[in-house]
């Protein structure tokens, strides 16, 4: 094993963990603090870094955790600050960081913020949060829509005006450029970092500052997409004005600051949720100095078509439009995206795997991904998710991917206990789709994932080398050399559906590492490389 000098969010892992559905250890059908630490040495064994936890905070829910009443707590489904320590202290005598889920943007209408907020148009609180006037007539301030279905403006009859809601009217937008405001959410930072948590994910970091004079956005004409995704009405628009204001970059480089100066033998590390998809706008919130987000998420192959071409030319894109000195990352699946093995298939899922864990840059994780977990099928009595119910059959709902982890084949898959019902359905797969199942098998997903991680862990090539496409390759095929001083690996990806050959310059010596297949280790002749059809392989390979 070569040891990695790189910060470790650059060579490690992230596991992300949506904690509703890891694993329940109190018998309420809901996962919670204790269920995760019962599952550190499950997490140890995979191999990751870190643990990036979705919010478990007091919260009514209205956004499972994301519409927050108290930043520095435990919501009681989820344990206490207590067992929130002991967490974090067995994690990290285990060696996996920390990460929480900070969200900035907005609260829930029932935190005390905005229960004093919305109480008197003279409260000091009143402008804590956004709001403003009708327009003659009475209609909302302007035309912003809410991500999550219809106007982002709330009446408040009592004080006549409306509030701003990027999210659900249950999320009131903070106002950022109120000081008192910075400084109570900074002061929640500090919160945290006292604790030791090793570092944040900001939730929907671009939108919490705004044009300040609340211009109408000009309506989507070109029928451009806007995000990723069909969002319904919200694609109506362009969304010039209700996020991403460059004054959020002042408050970025602060928070930054922040981290920075905290510790110098333990530095922390910011994670910025940032979907947008003009790469060099999204590449300035790495900061004009390298001193805001340490990197913002990559969602670019979230719903990119799944062909070696495609991906090549977003990855190419990617390292073309980084800042010099900037680290890429790469995200497949999250609590908000389809599982990735229903957009790809079986068998390039395991291709998926090896791509995602062989890229330059750093991967994160789903949890039940490693297993190749479906998305579940939810009826229509056991819709959880806001979105979906807002904005029923365009297929956004986020209900199948936040099923219970599937950990064995007992009753509810070893999430909670038997006789309990889970908060959302366990999937039928979950006899043959499981942990235990799946380490017992040495060609399963979960094996190959597990195989993978450590020679990536092995390699400091595979993660923190060189990255360099190689021409002239089958269609159907992304081949690529990453490369660490005198080490070469070469990642070579059959995406088609056919065997192909792959022809290239002969080397001394070359040797595959691991097939996706996982039933081959041999030496091999670089001019005829035979892939199967969905094989992907990593070779040592000799200088090219
Ligand atoms: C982020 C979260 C999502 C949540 C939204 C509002 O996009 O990932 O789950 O609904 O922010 O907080």
């Amino acid at each position: 094993m070569k040891s990695n000098t790189s910060p470790w969010w650059q060579h490690g892992i992230i596991y992300q963990i949506y904690p509703r559905s890891f694993k329940d250890s109190n018998g309420d059908g809901i996962g919670d603090l204790q269920g995760i630490i019962s599952q550190l040495d499950y997490l140890t064994w995979l191999g990751v870094d870190a643990l990036w936890l979705s919010p478990f905070y007091p919260s009514p829910m209205a956004d499972f955790g994301y519409d927050i009443t108290d930043y520095c707590n435990v919501d009681p489904i989820f344990g206490d600050l207590n067992t929130c320590n002991a967490l974090i202290e067995y994690a990290h005598q285990r060696d996996l960081k920390v990460i929480l889920d900070f969200v900035p943007n907005h609260t829930s209408d029932e935190h005390p913020w905005f229960l004093m907020s919305r109480s008197a148009r003279h409260n000091p609180r009143r402008d804590w949060y956004i709001w403003a006037d009708p327009r003659p007539g009475g209609t909302p301030p302007n035309n912003w829509l809410s991500v999550m279905g219809g106007p982002a403006w709330e009446w408040d009859d009592s004080t006549g005006q409306y509030y701003l809601h990027t999210f659900l009217k249950k999320q009131p937008d903070l106002n950022w450029r109120n000081p008192a405001v910075k400084a109570a959410m900074f002061d929640v930072i500090r919160f945290w970092l006292d604790r030791g948590i090793d570092g944040f994910r900001v939730d929907a970091a671009h939108y919490i500052l705004k044009d300040p004079d609340l211009r109408d956005n000009p309506l989507n004409l070109s029928a451009q997409r806007v995000l990723h995704k069909p969002m319904g009405d919200y694609d109506s628009q362009v969304h010039l004005y209700d996020n991403g204001h460059s004054d959020v970059h002042t408050i970025y480089r602060e928070l930054r600051h922040i981290l920075d100066r905290y510790s110098a033998t333990q530095p922390r590390f910011l994670l910025g949720e940032v979907h947008i998809f003009d790469r060099q706008a999204w590449a300035s919130y790495y900061g004009a100095n390298l001193d805001e987000f340490h990197m913002p998420f990559n969602f670019d192959l979230l719903t990119a078509a799944w062909n070696a071409q495609t991906i090549r030319q977003s990855v190419e894109r990617l390292e073309t439009h980084m800042p010099p000195g900037a680290w890429p990352n790469y995200v497949f699946g999250n609590h908000d995206e389809p599982r990735i093995i229903d957009r790809v298939g079986p068998a390039l899922a395991r291709l998926t795997m090896l791509l995602l864990l062989t890229l330059r840059g750093t991967p994160t994780l789903y949890y039940g991904d490693e297993i190749g977990m479906h998305n579940g099928e939810i009826q229509p009595e056991h819709v959880h998710d806001p979105m979906e119910k807002n904005k029923p059959g365009l297929g956004l709902g986020r209900d199948p991917e936040r099923t219970p982890m599937q950990w064995d084949n007992s009753p509810n898959a070893g999430f909670c206990s038997p006789g309990v019902a889970p908060w959302l359905p366990v999937p039928a797969d979950y006899p043959q789709i499981n942990v235990a199942a799946e380490r017992e098998d040495s060609h399963s997903l979960l094996t190959l994932t597990r195989r993978l991680i450590e020679l990536r862990r092995s390699q400091p090539a595979l993660s923190t080398g060189n990255y360099c496409a190689i021409d002239d390759v089958p269609d159907g095929c992304f081949v690529y050399l990453r490369q660490s001083g005198s080490d070469h690996f070469l990642v070579a990806l059959n995406f088609s559906d056919q065997e192909q050959i792959v022809k290239l310059p002969e080397t001394s010596q070359s040797h595959i590492l691991l097939s996706t297949y996982l039933d081959r280790e041999e030496p091999v002749e670089m001019a005829s490389l035979r892939l199967r059809r969905e094989e992907g392989c990593v070779l040592k390979v000799e200088k090219f």
